[in-house]
């Protein structure tokens, strides 16, 4: 086989086998069944227990605040999922949500690899140490927008019909699930992080023309139990509120569902659904003696190729979004919630399915270059606000509608039954269609009555798109809340005999707040002056409009108001190390920072507050910590840090990094080489594949349609990446082929007779007018002369976009990739048929990357004709071209690299690009819509050589140049991450 082959095909590829009505509908009465922890199954060696209402830690309630992340989507390895599980912490998540990948791990049946960017145990073991809780999900299916749905290749060859109790499919399964189940068994809580374990994803059952499923289900359950998953609960993660596997027969522990309300036109950035008033009613009728549960709900949105680009999704799911639609999460009795995705990462190498691209940022709370966003910010208060709130866990909705108040406009739920009174009045536009600010006064229930409030100043507002959780009779340490229309606390902590707590609203909204029972008549406010507070009636009278930070001390009484955007500046680490390394407790000791762009975590010894954090700003830092605290250090290093009148110690945190200079692509020295040789005459090809197969296992839909030889690349080994095929037959006499060929949305083919161009076409995206093209039939016309009395060649190069997931469980990732049928016109038929796709197929031999590093450029050209940014093709066809990089990023910094190229979007030109071995971007110009591919810290070397390939394939005759492509950085990060080890 040719070397060139091993450029474009062989040396990348990842082995993958490598609103409803306006009219509040009835909330049913909530009665408890007499329940306690170690309800489920009667299970009595469970660990992790719960009753209707909550889960249970050690006998404490949590609401599970999860967020999704597939480390096999950062393989920058355990030092990277680190940086990630401690942003997530620091934002208050407090589990982690994983997807395992049944066909990154198995690309060749029986060969199974938990190595690198695949380990489970490694994974659990960074969570257990960040002190974050874990719902592993290992599948067998697990959908996720990734290649067959997280299937292997190879059992697109199975004759069993995948997810049913079929002998041959369960066989496929036993063993990588056997594993996974033993890689968790020993992180079951408390000995380890995991809480919950899911079987199977989005799951059909049994339906008598669907025989199997359930039983199939049962099988999974049982596999896992098995191999020692008894601690936990087992669940599943239903599409949607439709009652799967809460009861009969595969029924799991713990039922859970997904949600996507706005779904994933990010074109239509603004264009919002209406949140369900009625998800409570559906608890009720499908799960009602355990807790509400979404086992996944929206934090971003999935992009195709031809989308819009993830500015937009993020558009769509942005701080608004997650501040309405998780507030009504909240307000129909959710106790666990899993933002999907909260980072989402990238889909390298060939992990994407048809309908994404190699960026899988997802719009998500955390980007896919490791920074955050407005949105996590936003997850921040809500998090830290349900953490210091056990009350709502013992609360459920009792009332809701349009009655609460003077606005028709506003819609409230009420949370209530909490033994301490609590009281949580969830408001919201009353359909999503109104985008104008709403004003209201609300009628609450309090320890002093029935009021309407606010009682003394001017209305609640909402802005256009905005929730908020109101309280009353609001307990904290020793103090209460009355009731607040400042938008909710952050959080709130005991400390020095001090209640503390932290309220909130957007600039320009007016609150009030009342804390009744003051008894002492000392009372002082520092900082901002735009609250002002009184006492009168032995009550705390807070009125005002948040701008800043105002400091308000009643006694033993401390209250902290900030406008949303100053308190989206704050940060609660915990810093008792006595309890669990879960913070389930709402009363373990916390300090409040304010100002760093991140605070990952914080520790007291003696007089010393060590704060270990990141800043992409010079910042102030402002800290509340108990009086003993004389010092601070930031990231080990001794800060001046002066006491302020308001009891804080104050200093400023100098960013001292500068936007580094990139090496300039243009400037580099390259090498090029052609990288399809294929097409030349004498090109050998008898060490390729043959084609000889004339049947299928697969289904009658996705049979051939015409042609002697079966090509389906994966009948031949070959799961994923650019195939070749080589059609042999004799004689001049033909006119033409037909070629049916299929690839999935938006794939592209060339196809050459001897060495001449004949054709391309590519697919279309899955939102286009027709619904999208992923195959195409097309009569390809020999041109005179092109054919020899002897032996004619037809050369294929497919470029395909991943195998079909198995969403509707009908064998959907068995749809052939290749060319699906032929037909030779004029007269013969071809005599035989090679084909050739990555390197090894299922048994590549570079378990990490596929790449061979250090693959030689001997007999590459060089010199200027080989920069990619000043000649391209002038011709059909495909070029390889190569350059090495040094880096010097400094010590101590996050700076994530990109590669930015410029679209031309009336040239069809696709790439792919590899940093290091790795494939990290595949590139269509004429479909974008990603031009920026980042380079993740760790497979790029940050201080040291790097080797950067791109390829360039024209799919028409003229040829294609690059309009641009340049290195860039997308952020500039003084950060106290741990170096992450360049994986080689
Ligand atoms: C699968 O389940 C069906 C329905 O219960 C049953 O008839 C069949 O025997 C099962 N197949 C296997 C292989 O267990
Ligand atoms: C609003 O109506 C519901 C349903 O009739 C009722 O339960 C609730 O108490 C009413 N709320 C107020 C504040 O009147």
């Amino acid at each position: 086989m040719d070397r060139l082959r091993s450029l474009l095909f062989l040396l990348p590829l990842l082995q993958l086998s490598a609103a409803q009505s306006t009219t509040a509908p009835a909330v049913p009465a909530y009665t408890p069944p007499p329940g306690s922890p170690g309800f489920y199954h009667g299970n009595s060696s469970a660990a992790v227990t719960f009753d209707q209402q909550s889960l249970f830690l050690d006998n404490k309630r949590l609401f599970v605040f999860s967020g999704e992340f597939h480390p096999w989507r950062l393989p920058s390895g355990p030092e990277a999922w680190r940086d990630v599980l401690e942003k997530m912490k620091a934002a208050g998540f407090n589990s982690v949500s994983v997807y395992h990948h049944w066909g990154v791990t198995e690309p060749k049946q029986g060969d199974l690899n938990f190595g690198n960017f695949r380990s489970q145990g490694d994974f659990y073991q960074v969570a257990k140490e960040v002190g974050i809780l874990v719902m592993a999900r290992p599948g067998p299916y697990i959908n996720a927008e990734t290649t067959a749905g997280g299937f292997p290749g190879w059992t697109t060859n199975l004759a069993a019909k995948a997810r049913t109790n079929a002998t041959e499919w369960t066989n496929a399964w036993t063993p990588y699930l056997s594993n996974s189940a033993k890689a968790a068994t020993p992180f079951q809580y408390p000995a380890g992080p995991i809480i919950t374990v899911q079987a199977e994803n989005e799951f059909v059952v049994s339906t008598p023309s669907d025989p199997g499923r359930s039983e199939a289900m049962v099988l999974v359950e049982n596999n896992l139990r098995n191999n020692g998953i008894t601690k936990v609960p087992i669940t599943h993660n239903d599409p949607g509120t439709n009652g799967r596997y809460a009861h009969g027969l595969g029924m799991v522990d713990w039922y859970m569902w997904d949600g996507y309300p706005n779904g994933f036109l990010c074109a239509s950035p603004s264009q919002w659904s209406e949140v369900r008033s009625d998800l409570i009613q559906e608890h009720m009728s499908i799960d009602p003696a355990e807790p509400w549960a979404a086992g996944e709900f929206q934090g971003g949105s999935f992009d195709p190729w031809g989308g819009s680009g993830y500015q937009q999704c993020y558009q769509l799911t942005g701080e608004e979004f997650a501040n309405v639609f998780y507030k009504n999460n909240y307000a129909s009795g959710i106790v666990y919630q899993n933002l999907y995705m909260t980072f989402g990462g990238t889909n390298w190498g060939n992990l994407p399915e048809p309908t994404v691209y190699t960026s899988y940022d997802y719009g998500a709370p955390i980007k896919e270059d490791r920074t955050l966003t407005p949105k996590y910010s936003e997850i921040k208060l809500q998090s830290h606000f349900l953490h210091a709130s056990p009350d709502i866990l013992v609360s459920t909705p009792v009332a809701a509608g349009t009655n609460f108040t003077n606005n028709a406009n506003v819609y409230t739920t009420l949370l209530s039954g909490a033994p301490s009174g609590a009281n949580f009045y969830v408001v919201r536009q009353t359909t999503n269609t109104n985008t104008s600010p709403v004003s209201f006064k609300l009628n609450i229930n309090t320890a002093q009555g029935a009021l309407t409030v606010p009682q003394f100043g001017s209305n609640i507002t909402l802005a256009g798109r905005e929730s908020k959780i109101l309280v009353s009779n609001y307990q904290f340490g020793s103090s209460q809340l009355l009731y607040s229309t400042a938008e909710v606390n952050l959080t709130w902590f005991t400390m020095e005999k001090t209640d503390t707590i932290v309220l909130y609203a957007l600039p320009g909204q007016q609150i009030e707040v009342v804390l009744p029972n003051i008894t002492s008549n000392a009372l002082s406010t520092q900082g901002s002056s735009s609250v002002t507070a009184k006492i009168s009636n032995k009550s705390l009278i807070i009125t005002g409009s948040p701008s800043g930070t105002t400091f308000i001390k009643a006694g033993s009484t401390s209250i902290i108001v900030a406008d949303k955007f100053t308190a989206r500046t704050f940060w609660n680490p915990k810093v008792d190390t006595k309890t669990t390394p879960y913070d389930v407790a709402p009363d373990v000791a916390s300090v409040l920072v304010s100002g760093p762009y991140l605070v990952r975590n914080a520790s007291i010894s003696g007089p010393v507050l060590a704060l270990r954090g990141d800043l992409n700003e010079t910042t102030t830092l402002e800290v509340l910590a108990p009086a003993s605290i004389k010092g601070v250090t930031w990231n080990g290093a001794p800060v001046v840090a002066l006491p302020t009148a308001q009891g804080t110690l104050k200093c400023v945190l100098p960013f001292t990094l500068k936007k580094p200079t990139l090496p300039s692509l243009k400037s580099l020295q390259w090498a090029c080489t052609d990288s399809l040789p294929e097409v030349q005459p004498g090109f050998d090809d008898s060490t390729w594949v043959v084609a000889n197969k004339t049947t299928t296992n697969r289904p009658p839909q996705y049979q051939p349609f015409s042609g002697k030889f079966l090509l389906y690349a994966d009948e031949y080994g070959f799961h994923q990446g650019n195939t070749l095929y080589r059609g042999h037959f004799k004689g001049a006499n033909a006119t033409g082929v037909k070629l049916a060929v299929e690839g999935g949305f938006n794939f592209g083919y060339s196809a050459w007779i001897n060495s001449h161009f004949l054709f391309s076409n590519n697919g279309t995206n899955q939102y286009s007018a027709n619904g999208g093209t992923n195959q195409v039939n097309d009569t390809l016309t020999f041109p005179a002369g092109s054919l020899t009395s002897g032996d004619n060649i037809l050369t294929v190069v497919l470029d395909p976009t991943g195998l079909e997931e198995d969403f509707d469980g009908q064998d959907e990732h068995k749809t052939p990739r290749g060319i699906r049928g032929y037909e030779l016109l004029g007269g013969g038929d071809f005599d035989s048929w090679k084909i050739i796709g990555n390197f090894g197929g299922e048994s590549a031999p570079d378990k990490v990357r596929a790449h061979l590093p250090g693959f030689s450029t001997k007999g590459w050209s060089s010199g200027a004709s080989c920069n990619p940014l000043t000649t391209g093709l002038s011709a059909a066809g495909i070029k390889a071209f190569r350059t090495s990089f040094n880096l010097n990023l400094p010590v101590g910094s996050d700076i994530p690299v990109a590669l930015n190229f410029t679209r031309i979007p009336s040239s069809r030109h696709r790439s792919a690009i590899f940093i290091n071995g790795w494939q990290f971007g595949r590139f269509s110009s004429a479909d974008g819509p990603q031009t920026l591919f980042p380079l993740p810290d760790g497979i790029l070397n940050s201080r040291g050589n790097n080797e950067l390939l791109i390829t360039l394939w024209s799919l028409d005759a003229p040829g294609a140049e690059f309009a641009d492509v340049e290195l860039v950085s997308t952020a500039v990060v003084q950060s106290s991450k741990r170096r992450f080890q360049e994986v080689s």
